[in-house]
């Protein structure tokens, strides 16, 4: 859909409620985490996430959830959310992102969810997609998915200003990724290994100075992808993402999305096609943002909210009695 068909909507008055969406399904899977208990804890996460969207001034629709209508019970794609009163909007959300890390108290569970006008937002697939990330201040294209990932980690390190060893790459651990962490490795950038969580390892490369990661590659869920993007969109970067098919059956999935062109290589921009407004609350201790933090009858929450339109970025503590 042309910009010029996506209406603006009122982002400054709905960004707090956004945040208080992701704090309630990050305080809700507090419990859960280190309980070795992925589904209670993702359900925990989904339950809270809709009842407090529900409670926002907005005619929402999920264009990015927990799956198709089919297999999955609430915040399935194309669920209305909100009152029904406000402005019609998208809604890309994961209340668990990282439910593995949940499971196992491991770093960077998130709980995310991004708010554009309706028309706004890819209605990506639950397919993989091939993602490739970098921080805000280098020149548009300085790195593309057509170069081989050798010279993306060089053309990166020449635009920094030194040399491949002063790069560090995120990748997701996995055997499909051997080859790729072979290649990079060869250069003699380092590698962050992450064993879930793609959304934070893209939004590690917005803040570089902080968390020590450049540049982010490799395949994982096509809607985490979206959600990256809106990310980055808010922090600034470029990201590119082509979505991957393994079979009839995949690409019935984008078909129905009314994906026309299955090789497209789509920018941040393509992904996000408006101003958004994103919030994530972390769930487990990460670089980015702590966890819940768990005192005896309290629980801390530490959310960050941000709009594309302004630039702005507001980390925000909420302290709350424990249920
Ligand atoms: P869940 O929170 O749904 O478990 O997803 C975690 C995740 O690591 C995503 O961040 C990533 O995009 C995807 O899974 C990768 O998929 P796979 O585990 O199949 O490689």
């Amino acid at each position: 859909m042309p910009d010029t068909q996506i209406t603006d909507f009122n982002d400054r008055m709905l960004s707090l409620g956004l945040a208080r969406v992701s704090e309630a399904a990050a305080l809700a899977s507090a419990k859960l985490i280190g309980h070795g208990d992925e589904k209670a804890a993702d359900q925990a996460a989904v339950d809270a996430m809709r009842t407090q969207l529900n409670k926002l001034e907005i005619a929402g629709v999920v264009v990015i959830g927990e799956g198709e209508r089919d297999e999955a019970p609430m915040l399935f794609i194309g669920e209305e959310v909100g009152m029904g009163t406000g402005p019609a909007v998208d809604i890309a959300l994961d209340p668990l992102e990282g439910t593995t890390l949940t499971a196992k108290d491991m770093p960077n569970a998130l709980a995310v969810i991004a708010m554009g006008p309706r028309g706004s937002m890819l209605h990506a697939p639950d397919v993989y997609m091939e993602k490739l990330a970098i921080g805000p201040g280098y020149a548009e294209g300085v790195v593309t998915l057509d170069m081989a990932p050798a010279e993306r980690v060089r053309k990166l390190a020449a635009a920094k200003g030194g040399d491949p060893a002063d790069i560090t790459v995120c990748i997701l651990e996995r055997p499909r990724h051997e080859d790729l962490i072979a290649e990079v490795r060869s250069t003699g950038a380092a590698i962050r290994l992450i064993t879930d969580g793609d959304v934070a390892g893209v939004m590690h490369c917005a803040e570089a100075q902080r968390t020590g990661i450049d540049m982010y590659m490799g395949s994982g869920g096509a809607p985490e992808g979206v959600l990256a993007a809106a990310a980055l969109k808010c922090m600034g970067g470029q990201m590119f993402g082509q979505l991957l098919f393994r079979n009839d059956d995949e690409r019935g999935r984008a078909a129905r999305a009314g994906i026309e062109d299955l090789n497209r290589v789509y920018t941040r921009d393509d992904m996000v096609r408006a101003d958004v407004i994103f919030a994530a609350t972390g769930v487990t201790d990460g670089s980015l943002l702590p966890g819940i933090r768990r005192e005896v009858g309290w629980l801390t929450a530490e959310t960050l909210l941000m709009r594309s339109k302004t630039g702005s970025v507001r980390r925000m503590c909420y302290r709350t009695p424990a249920p």
